[in-house]
């Protein structure tokens, strides 16, 4: 972990040590920028000749002119080889970012708000790429600065030692004018990413809002964020407007001093015209060197914020995938029936799971049953390994679950759940999200057909090619769902985890998907969480939740005649059935 107080410069420097950042077209860009530096050192010094009376001197004139011709050369070539260098070092960052929001534990992601996420990855790359560029701007506006007071010393000390004060005023311009644009620019940056959030989380809404009759109560919330993101505007607009002037006036009192000293000088004799302008010409150079020290403070400000910020994401710790078995190996050496012990958990600081035990056979159903919130969802996903149990562990066969490899592990297991997400993308591309690359359009069509799914996708004009919209947004509930359990028959899983897969479906529609989840049930070993009794008492064993504890456990029969929340839950459901069938 980095060093995390704000004022560390270490998660800068060791994030792009991490990043990979473009070296070589840094260099490109040095050598270039280098060029360039050194060619408009040299350019006044060949006009002040020129303009001192060596007009007809024609190697000098094409001296001049080469010279402009290969500065503007230089000019565009950095700008290309900038442009270049900023896009792969962005990038770069960009990726070390996603490859870790995608490799960090579930637990992560419980914790940040998605819009931050992705403003981690949009926005602060470019800050800490933006630092690295500028700090070569800077060496070379050293170089440039130092060169152009050397020249000018010996062109003519006293003319230099008069605009020598002018350097703490242009800094202290710029970095006056600089600490307020960022500044203010940070806090358009905040209001803009405030507006994004919200219109986020509404436009999924609309018709949670129109049914609620909220409209006019929205609209003014978005008036308010809206106007927020204006005044943040305004404010920024306000820096330019008392900043320009004041980057002006420094052009200004270089150009007087020049002017009316450089002026006098050339009465008494002790500087000609031509120098004069040469002068003139270092001095501007002068102005940009010196202002572009007030632009990199305020871009390494920016860029240590947002180290501290990415760091946070790129030196949280990955899953450790390898681990010291292999599934397959466990499974050979011993039967697969996985067992529960003395498993506690919870999510943040209240106890959601407390000393869970119970063996799930292999090649049997069990069933998982209780109240809301009883921490069945929970089980399953500390099956699944997406979070470490705080107490106790899972074993399979006889080997802890921490010491099989992590990947192969996830990958013996197909989880359905009540409302399985699906990806944007056809309803082929989701289906075969469940296996590998070379899966055929057969084998789609019959991972389909045992699911239920076949009749209703080649109804669809376009069947499997049909787009089914932003999270599967496009089909009903019934249909994601057959479309999810294709999915999972697809990856022809060892183990089953179905978490009240069909408990949002309507009658019908719930004893298609319930056909298809048998047919995947078949041979395999399945934990199947229900809220509707009557799927689950023909399990081989029932486990009744109740906050976090195991209240019972047994076939049917046995709960029925010894556990009291069971049979109540039975009866509960046995009168919601009666009232159904009137
Ligand atoms: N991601 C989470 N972060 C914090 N608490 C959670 C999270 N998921 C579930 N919980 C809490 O854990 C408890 C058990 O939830 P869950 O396992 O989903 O219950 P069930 O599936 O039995 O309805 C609940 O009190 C719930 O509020
Ligand atoms: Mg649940």
């Amino acid at each position: 972990m980095p060093d995390q107080s704000k004022k560390s410069w270490k998660p800068f420097f060791s994030l792009i040590r991490k990043a990979k950042l473009p070296w070589g077209l840094y260099g490109l860009t040095f050598i270039v920028m280098f060029l360039t530096s050194t060619f408009s050192l040299m350019s006044p010094k060949i006009m002040q000749r020129i303009l001192d009376g060596e007009i007809f001197n024609q190697p000098l004139v094409y001296k001049y002119i080469g010279l402009s011709i290969a500065t503007a050369i230089t000019v565009s070539l950095s700008g290309l080889v900038r442009v270049f260098a900023t896009s792969q070092g962005t990038r770069n960052i960009q990726n070390t970012v996603w490859s870790k929001y995608i490799r960090v534990p579930l637990p992560f992601f419980n914790k940040e708000p998605s819009l931050l996420l992705i403003s981690r990855l949009t926005h602060d790359p470019q800050h800490i790429n933006g630092a690295v560029n500028h700090f070569i701007s800077i060496l070379m506006s050293t170089y440039g600065l130092v060169g152009s007071i050397i020249i000018m010393w010996t062109m003519n000390v006293k003319l230099t030692l008069v605009l020598l004060p002018v350097i703490p005023y242009i800094l202290i311009v710029s970095l006056l004018v600089g600490h307020f644009t960022q500044k203010t620019q940070d806090q358009v940056q905040t209001r803009y990413s405030g507006m994004t959030a919200f219109l986020a989380e509404r436009l999924p809404k609309i018709r949670l809002i129109k049914s609620f009759g909220k409209e006019q109560q929205e609209i003014e919330q978005g008036d308010d964020v809206i106007d927020d993101q204006y005044q943040a505007d305004v404010k920024r607009a306000f820096v330019d407007l008392y900043g320009e002037p004041l980057i002006q006036s420094v052009q200004g009192v270089i150009m007087g001093l020049i002017l009316v000293y450089g002026g006098y000088l050339t009465t008494t004799g002790e500087l000609d015209v031509g120098s004069l302008v040469a002068f003139y010409l270092y001095a501007a150079n002068i102005h940009n060197h010196v202002q572009s020290y007030g632009v990199f403070y305020q871009n390494l400000k920016a860029a240590k914020g947002a180290a501290h910020k990415i760091s946070d994401v790129v030196y949280s710790d990955s899953e450790a995938y390898k681990r010291e078995k292999s599934f397959a190996e466990v499974i050979e050496d011993s039967d697969g029936d996985i067992r529960l012990e003395h498993l506690a958990f919870q999510y943040e600081t209240q106890d959601v799971l407390r000393d869970v035990n119970f063996n799930i056979p292999e090649g049997k159903v069990t069933a998982i049953v209780g109240p809301s919130g009883g921490g069945k969802t929970t089980i399953l996903s500390l099956i699944e390994r997406f979070y470490e149990p705080n107490v106790g562990r899972i074993i399979l066969g006889h080997t802890p679950a921490e010491k099989i490899h992590l990947d192969e592990w996830r990958n013996a297991f197909s989880y359905v759940s009540q409302g399985s997400p699906l990806l944007s993308g056809t309803i082929r591309d989701n289906i075969i999200y469940g296996g590998n690359d070379n899966i055929t359009d057969e084998q789609v069509k019959e991972a389909a057909a045992k699911a239920n799914a076949l009749e209703f996708i080649e109804a669809f004009p376009e069947g499997l090619d049909t787009e089914v919209g932003e999270m599967g947004s496009k089909l009903s509930g019934g249909q994601r769902q057959r479309i999810a359990i294709a999915r999972a028959i697809i990856k022809d899983p060892d183990y089953l985890l179905l978490d009240e897969a069909t408990s949002s479906l309507d009658v019908e529609t719930s004893s298609k998907v319930q056909e298809a989840l048998d047919v995947l049930m078949e041979g395999r070993t399945t934990i199947v969480v229900a809220h509707n009794l009557s799927t689950v008492k023909n399990a081989e064993q029932i486990i009744v939740i109740d906050q976090g504890k195991v209240n019972g456990l047994g076939t049917h029969e046995e709960l029925i005649k010894d556990n009291d929340l069971y049979r109540n839950l039975v009866e509960i459901q046995f009168a919601k059935e009666q009232r159904l069938a009137w």
